[in-house]
């Protein structure tokens, strides 16, 4: 364990959280996030555009068990899909995204495509995958479709470098990294359970891409995920970010649920446990590298994706491991990472006076949050 002197507290000796006070807790930490939410531009002021699809998607996530968000959850979608596009640093080329697909035609959106791409193919995997959780509370056919013509333009990007696959980071760049490729075969897997008319595709793409991905050489020492590839497409010990534990796992749970093969929950089970015995201290709150120095800009908002996707893993193959990391994590959260404001800072651990305080390190703890009130 590599945290442990930052957590001296056995946080398992104290009283945890009931289920009603669980969801109680994530409401307030939506209320406090909500302070950021900026009507005008649909985003969260302090943070950035690919950081705002994953506030989107915990609201949803929270939506989808709270039936009492539900609203707040609608108005953000709503605000979000009309308001946000201005902001997008670098719009997708309408060309690219509207390039003939090999998929079946399908219903014009409403929404325009090109609004939700910037050319960094992992933004645009976010905003997919935020779209398809907006979907999943709503049965708005918008959302799906957007996230459907997102996808579609990612799939122009599939390259041909490193093992004859796999999508680099971004158009311009050589950078095959892990968090482009788990989105892309996590979005793929969503999608083929929520578009029966071309789930066959969704499939074969995941599919695809998982194969890809375990051949290549993005696992390290302890089955863990580094950031990338090197230019000769070696792993390049990059960090273990917490995020890229995580992305992976909700991408397999869908694809087993859209193509059963028991391979990929072990898989997803041998990442989680080597993930956890990477990041979590001994009080079982994970943490990320960054932590001792700056996580700032991107890697305050890491820790969230991870617990929401080991959520869903423990959904589809419960373990008592997982639940205590979602569990204590939360707690912890809620007693020790939590100002006076009711702000979330980025070591869960606490205190949250460590590092700087702003929508990303607090929609991250409100990932966690919604995890535990999931349970
Ligand atoms: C906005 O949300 C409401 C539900 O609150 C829904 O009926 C309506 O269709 C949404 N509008 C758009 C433009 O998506
Ligand atoms: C979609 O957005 C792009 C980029 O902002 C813009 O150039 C294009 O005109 C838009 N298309 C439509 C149909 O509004
Ligand atoms: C793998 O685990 C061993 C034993 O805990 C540790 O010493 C080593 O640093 C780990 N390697 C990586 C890349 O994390
Ligand atoms: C299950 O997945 C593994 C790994 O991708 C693959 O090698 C195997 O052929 C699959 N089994 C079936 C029955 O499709």
């Amino acid at each position: 364990m590599l945290f442990t002197r930052l957590a001296p507290v056995l946080i398992s000796l104290l009283p945890v959280a009931t289920a009603n006070e669980a969801r109680d807790r994530a409401e307030e930490g939506l209320l406090t996030l909500q302070d950021w939410y900026n009507d005008g531009t649909g985003l969260w002021d302090t943070i950035g555009w690919w950081n705002g699809a994953n506030c989107m998607t915990a609201i949803a996530d929270l939506a989808s068990i709270d039936p009492s968000v539900m609203e707040t959850a609608n108005y953000v979608f709503n605000n979000t899909l009309i308001k946000a596009p201005p902001q997008n640093p670098h719009p997708g080329p309408e060309t690219k995204a509207n390039a003939k697909r090999d998929f079946v035609p399908r219903a014009v959106s409403s929404a325009n495509v090109s609004d939700w791409l910037d050319s960094a193919y992992d933004d645009d995997g976010w905003w997919a995958l935020a779209w398809i959780a907006a979907y999943d509370v709503t049965e708005d056919n918008t959302y799906l479709s957007l996230a459907e013509d997102i996808f579609a333009a990612l799939t122009k990007a599939w390259g041909t470098r490193c093992g004859g696959g796999g999508l680099p980071w971004n158009p311009t760049s050589d950078y095959v990294n892990a968090i482009t490729n788990e989105l892309f075969l996590s979005v793929a897997a969503h999608l083929a359970n929520r578009v029966p008319s071309r789930k066959e595709d969704y499939v074969r793409w995941a599919r695809k891409e998982w194969d890809w991905f375990a051949a290549q050489g993005f696992f390290g020492e302890n089955n863990t995920i580094n950031d990338g590839l090197l230019d000769n497409c070696q792993n390049n010990g990059q960090t273990v970010w917490s995020y890229n534990q995580g992305v992976i796992l909700g991408g397999l749970v869908e694809l087993n649920h859209a193509s059963p093969n028991n391979t990929y929950l072990e898989s997803a089970n041998t990442i989680a446990k080597a993930a956890i015995a990477t990041l979590a201290d001994s009080n079982h709150v994970i943490h990320d590298f960054c932590e001792t120095s700056s996580c700032e800009p991107d890697a305050t908002q890491f820790k969230g994706i991870f617990m929401r996707n080991l959520l869903m893993l423990h959904s589809a193959s419960p373990h008592d491991l997982y639940k205590s990391v979602i569990v204590n994590s939360a707690e912890s959260i809620w007693k020790r990472d939590r100002n006076e404001q009711g702000q979330f800072g980025v070591n869960w651990a606490g205190p949250p006076t460590m590092g700087k305080l702003d929508a990303s390190t607090h929609s991250s703890a409100f990932d966690a949050l919604v995890a535990a009130a999931s349970l």
